[in-house]
Formats: C-alpha cells, structure tokens, sequence
C-alpha cells in the first residue's frame, strides 16, 4: 500500500535525524533491524507498482477451515473473487428464493481486507440450478437467463469492480459455423443474446467493468487457433452492436507441456486490446500432470511455465489484472476435476499445503517487477 510505504519511510527519515552520533547507533544496534525491518513485500504491492491487480479466488467454505489460507491471501492479494458461490446453482437453487450467504461471506472478507471484488459468473452453461435447466430450453430461456443477470448483478450492484458476464460461450468442438457453444438460449445463432446480456448487465450494475470470460486461447494448436479466431470475431461482433463490453478474462489453465508460442499469444493479446478492451488474466494455474512426482524439479518446471506466459502477457499494456484460482495447492480445483493419473496432488499454485511460498510464488513476484509501468 502506498500509505504504508510513505508512512515507512517518513518515519525512518526522523529516526536517521535523530540518530546523529554512533554512539546513539551501538545503543539501540541490537533492537534495530526487528523493529524497522521494511515490511516483507507481497505480490499486490508489486503488482499496484506497476498498474496490475493481483489476486485469487477462493470460497466462503475454504476461508472458513482454512484461517492460514485467509491470512495469506489477505497479505498477497489486491482483489478476490468468490471460486463458486456466486455461480447461478449457489446462489438459486430454489427458484426465487436467492441465497447470497456464501457469496456474501467472501464479499466481506474482502471488504474487511480492503480488497477488491471480482464476479464470476453471471452465465454460465455450467452450475445452472437444476429446476433452470429445463426452463432455459423452452421459449422463456432468454429471459430466464437475462433475469438472472440482473438479478446477482443487481444484488452486488455498486460492489464487484469486474463482472463475468459471460463464461465459455466459445466451443470449437459444438461443429457449429461461427464456432460458438450448442446451447439453448444462444440457439437462434447470431451474438444478440450475448450482446442483450451486456446491455442487461449495464443497467444492472452501470459502474461495474464487463467482461466476457473464457478458456483455451494460450497455447498454439488446431483448437486453440480456431478459438482465438472465434474471440477475436466475437469481440468484433458485441462492438459493432455497441455492447457495453470493457474486457475480455482469459482464463489460464495452464498445463506443462502444452505447446505455447510467446508471439501466438502476444499477437491475440494485441488484437483483442485493439478493440479498446482491457484483459484479465482470470483463474490463472498450472496443471503438472505431464511431470513425474518428484517436488523439487516439479515445481521448477511449473514455475518456469508461469515464467515465460507471464512475462508474455505483462508485455501488454491491457493487461492489469491477474488472479490465481485458488491460491494454495491444499484448494485447488484441479486434484477433484483433472487428477493426476498417479493420484498425487498437484503443484498448481503460489503457496503449498501449509502456505509456504512455491517458486511459483516468485516467478508471479519476478514478472509483476519487471512489467512494463501502465499506470
Ligand atoms: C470450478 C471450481 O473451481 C470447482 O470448485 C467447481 O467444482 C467447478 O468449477 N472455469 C471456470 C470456473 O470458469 O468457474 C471453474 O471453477 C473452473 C474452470
């Protein structure tokens, strides 16, 4: 923080004055370097240095049975966004009767950290209600699905500086022309609906940023090359349609392994931010799933890979957020939904099981540093 700096060093000034004489030194030598110790730094104050918001997600549940991981992302963390419990099947599964307990609890902690708050999601295909799944096929789905944004967005309205609107409408596997996902309310097949989900996300919240959020566009192969094209046109589209669009997430499920070319995807960081659109690096981790057990050289090779894709992506001004999903290898999401084939946890994230930093931790330290200034 700033404040914080400032304050520090206003006050070892005054100290330097008083201290005139070596004397005064060898008095208080011993007691010095405890009590002015510059305060360790954390990656959001390397980060607000150089313009990006860094930050994680995490779940009222884990905050709530894990106080050293509330702790560590209190310290490291500028922003926060709640992992699941804003997701359309937390917050309604009884139709009508929204619960926002959980989505609350981590609105809170981060309110009590001074910490921003992102959301995520206000559509998804995924985490629907049971009772919506039916409802959205039938002629009512748009509104539903319209309902539903203003419905959370008009809850959090004035609180979440960056809003999800859109989770993976993109689907290069759906067999459709134009790329996108096979899914009801989108059936009529033109990007009206999605662009009716801004407009209605505009009006639910005017001071939020709008982002469209998605996967699969780092790495070079015959998918993620279509999908990057698929992006690239869907942005063109919401635009000529004035959208009210101010950013696109790149998700950043990273895997070891995976083929990624720096200027592929410093090429596409470009195009996207030539629409006048910031971007967000959303639910940024590592699955090492290609890497034999052993700790040491895994977390090299995982820390190596954040290296060189981080170092990539803050060569683009547009880029000014980054959040890890999760923040500690004990949360993430990836041992239940991509298990190592030997049944061992994965290196994923900035901090260990028991919070201690991973080289991870210092390649997000190292590229936040050396980024280009966009303040
Ligand atoms: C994941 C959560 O991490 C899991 O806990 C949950 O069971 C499923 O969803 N892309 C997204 C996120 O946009 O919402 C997903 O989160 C991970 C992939």
């Amino acid at each position: 923080m700033p404040t914080k700096r400032h304050a520090h060093a206003a006050f070892s000034l005054k100290r330097r004055d008083l201290l005139t004489g070596s004397a005064a030194v060898l008095a208080i030598g011993t007691l010095a370097p405890a009590a002015f110790a510059a305060p360790d730094p954390s990656l959001k104050d390397f980060g607000a240095a150089r313009g990006i918001a860094f930050g994680c997600a995490v779940g009222a549940k884990d905050l709530a049975a894990n106080p050293d991981l509330a702790a560590a992302i209190a310290r490291d963390c500028a922003i926060v966004v709640p992992e699941n419990d804003m997701k359309w099947g937390a917050v309604e599964q009884v139709r009508g009767k929204p619960d926002y307990q959980a989505s609350e609890a981590v609105a809170d902690f981060a309110k009590r950290n001074s910490m921003d708050l992102r959301g995520h999601t206000a559509v998804w295909y995924l985490n629907m209600p049971a009772w919506a799944k039916q409802d959205i096929t039938g002629p009512q789905g748009r509104d539903l699905i319209l309902k539903r944004v203003r419905d959370v967005m008009g809850h959090f309205r004035g609180r979440v500086v960056e809003w999800d609107v859109i989770n993976e409408m993109i689907d290069h596997t759906s067999g459709r022309a134009d790329g996108m996902r096979e899914w009801p309310p989108f059936a009529a097949g033109d990007v009206g609906f999605i662009a009716d989900c801004f407009f209605a996300a505009k009006e639910a919240d005017p001071h939020a940023r709008l982002v469209y959020n998605d996967f699969g566009f780092e790495y070079v192969s015959a998918g993620e090359d279509q999908r990057r094209l698929t992006a690239l046109r869907l942005m063109e589209q919401l635009k000529t349609r004035d959208a009210p669009i101010d950013g696109f997430g790149i998700q950043s499920h990273l895997k070891v392994g995976n083929n990624f070319k720096p200027q592929t995807f410093r090429r596409f960081l470009a195009d996207i931010a030539d629409f006048g659109l910031d971007i967000s690096i959303t639910e940024f981790d590592i699955d090492d799933q290609r890497l034999a057990p052993e700790i040491e050289a895994r977390d090299a090779a995982v820390a190596e890979h954040a290296r060189l894709f981080l170092e990539t992506a803050f060569e683009e001004p547009a880029v000014k957020k980054l959040l890890t999903w999760g923040y500690s290898n004990r949360n993430t999401w990836l041992n239940a939904h991509r298990p190592r084939k030997d049944g061992i946890p994965h290196r994923a994230l900035p901090l260990d099981d028991s919070m201690n930093r991973t080289p991870m931790w210092d390649a997000i330290a190292d590229c936040l540093k050396n980024a280009p200034d966009r303040r």
